[in-house]
């Protein structure tokens, strides 16, 4: 079994709709992921996602109950796989306490899009960017799960 933590600043917006949406595809792959997510900022531990990523997360059938929390120095040895929304997330991820660089990957590398690396911070914006950000997360979690079926397939 494969451990997947995703990571953005807040965790409130972009990486809790990873974990939503990889749930969903792993459950309906039969595929045994373990899931969570957390943020590299604190402002919002303990909180439900927001509300636009609730919305679009539902809409499209994704459980959305989790709470926020921040990354922790256990999650390098924990989790398999870190994967981070953009640039910002991955350099704070390598200069964390106890990192592991090698388990870090942004989301877009599971991908084929050429057009952008990073799922952009949608916090500042409306609910069409709620929208894409989701588009970007499913493409790239129909990757993961591609890669970890390939990794772990018996
Ligand atoms: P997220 O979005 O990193 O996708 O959860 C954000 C949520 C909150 C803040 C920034 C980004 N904030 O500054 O509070």
């Amino acid at each position: 079994m494969s451990k997947v933590l995703f990571v953005c600043l807040g965790n409130i917006c972009r990486s809790p709709l990873g974990e939503g949406i990889l749930r969903k595809k792993a459950q309906a792959a039969g595929v045994d992921i373990e899931i969570d997510s957390a943020g590299t900022g604190d402002w919002h531990v303990g909180q439900l996602p927001d509300p636009r990523s609730i919305k679009v997360g539902k809409a499209n059938d994704c459980d959305m109950t989790m709470r926020a929390r921040q990354v922790r120095a256990s999650d390098f040895k924990e989790f398999d796989l870190i994967i981070a929304m953009d640039h910002a997330n991955v350099r704070d991820l390598e200069r964390w306490p106890g990192s592991d660089p090698s388990r870090v990957r942004l989301a877009m590398s599971f991908t084929e899009n050429t057009v952008t690396s990073e799922v952009p911070d949608p916090y500042y914006g409306e609910y069409s960017d709620f929208e894409s950000v989701y588009d970007l997360l499913d493409d790239a979690c129909e990757g993961i799960l591609a890669e970890l079926s390939e990794t772990y397939a018996r």
